[in-house]
């Protein structure tokens, strides 16, 4: 970006022109994920490669408190540490530098052990999340170059919804729906998938990963991609309700950015509402992949031997019948789990997923679990003792201190 391209890109609503398959949107984005995590960010950009100047804007809010001026600062070379620069000395680029992160972490001692693993841990958070959202740019599947991400110096390695290098995946028709609304007209792409059950995965490792970041149950489901990037992963959005039996179960619904406004997107990016016309015509498609899915979990388990689940009260092979009303499923971009509504909990019967060990909650419940244990801890004096413990939980069920974060 130059000078004036900069300063822009830190104004509220900025403004530029927006192409078809554009991520962009609003003008909010960058100010806001920001701010969301830190009290200052600062951009650096350089240009091109023939060009070694570097322009540097800063938007502080303890500033702007203090001079009540909402204004980006211009920062000066003097005052520009060597991590914001260093990267854009061999090519030109852009780079967003946070400080003073006063959400991240609420430990006393934010240099401390815990605030250490938990940073570690949200880390790994981020890093599946990364994978998962922006699976397609990362395996070279959008259009462009393709992206690479780097947390703490590791790639981040794309994680494919579908499965679609295990032979056992079953991919089904595609359809295409056209979609005329106020807003603009445009083509939804469906493409349903029945992922393999455990046994039928190529490795235990590969079934773990498929497992994704919220696990089996609550990963089954719409993926809805605008403009290739995931804007929903998981949740039947009200059409039928999660359900183990129905697991294997996951869509992909591609959407550009013409039909936002039918979409319902919103500055986040992170949660989609469905267009009534689409409903109706996805019901059947999804009651198909779902009686699929359902066939598969039940023939393979009763092939293998394995404990098949006692029929939860929720379960449904077609579209839910439950006359609950439900409210809207919605995700957060913010790393919180997408919420499920009371009648789209995820349900979880005796015998679980063939997974041995006993089953965690779910990534809410886990996620506040080991900061409250931890918090405990010290508040009793009593840290050292549950270092120990953690470790002897390490050795004993690693699997349980891997889900806990620890
Ligand atoms: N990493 C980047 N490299 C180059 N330009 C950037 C980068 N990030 C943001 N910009 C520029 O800054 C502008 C503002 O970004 P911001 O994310 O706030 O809004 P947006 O991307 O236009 O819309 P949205 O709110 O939908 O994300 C962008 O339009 C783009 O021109
Ligand atoms: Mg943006």
């Amino acid at each position: 970006m130059d000078a004036g391209t900069l300063t822009e890109s830190l104004r509220y609503g900025s403004e530029r022109a927006y192409s078809e398959d554009d991520l962009g949107k609003f003008g909010f984005g960058l100010k806001s994920a920001s701010t969301s995590q830190c009290r200052r960010v600062t951009v650096a950009s350089r240009r091109g490669l023939q060009r070694a100047r570097i322009e540097a804007r800063c938007l502080d809010l303890d500033h702007i408190a203090r001079t009540n001026r909402w204004e980006a600062i211009v920062v000066e070379p003097s005052d520009r540490p060597a991590h914001l620069t260093e990267p854009l000395k061999a090519a030109p680029g852009t780079v967003v530098l946070w400080e003073n992160l006063d959400r991240v972490l609420d430990y006393k001692d934010p240099y401390g052990t815990w605030a250490h693993r938990r940073m570690l841990s949200a880390a790994q958070e981020v890093e599946e999340h990364l994978g998962m959202v922006f699976h397609r740019f990362l395996a070279g599947e959008a259009p462009g170059r393709r992206l690479k991400l780097r947390v703490n110096g590791q790639d981040v390695a794309p994680w494919d919804p579908f499965c679609r290098d295990e032979k056992a995946t079953d991919a089904h028709p595609e359809t295409n729906i056209t979609l005329a609304t106020v807003g603009g007209t445009g083509i939804v792409r469906i493409r349903p998938y029945v992922l393999p059950e455990r046994q039928e995965f190529s490795s235990t490792n590969a079934w773990q990963r498929a497992s994704g970041p919220l696990k089996w149950n609550r990963q089954q489901g719409f993926y809805v991609y605008r403009a290739n990037r995931l804007v929903q992963w998981g949740g039947w959005s009200r059409i039928r309700t999660v359900d183990e039996h129905t697991k294997l179960a996951r869509v992909a619904l591609d959407f550009a950015p013409n039909l936002d406004h039918a979409f319902g997107i919103n500055i986040s990016k992170a949660s989609v509402r469905l267009p009534g016309e689409l409903r109706d015509a996805l019901e059947p498609i999804i009651s198909r992949v779902a009686a699929a899915a359902n066939r598969r979990y039940r023939t393979t388990r009763q092939r293998t031997g394995a404990t098949p689940p006692r029929p939860s009260p929720t379960a449904s092979a077609g579209p839910s019948s439950d006359s609950t009303p439900r409210a809207p499923e919605t995700h957060s971009d913010s790393g919180t789990p997408p919420r499920s509504s009371a009648g789209a909990t995820p349900t979880k019967p005796p015998g679980g997923d063939g997974f041995d060990s006993p089953q965690p909650k779910g990534p809410a419940a886990l996620a506040d679990l080991r900061p409250a244990l931890e918090a405990a801890a010290a508040h009793a004096g009593r840290a050292d003792a549950l270092t120990d413990i953690v470790r002897a939980l390490r050795e004993k069920n690693p699997e349980i201190a891997h889900e806990l974060g620890w």
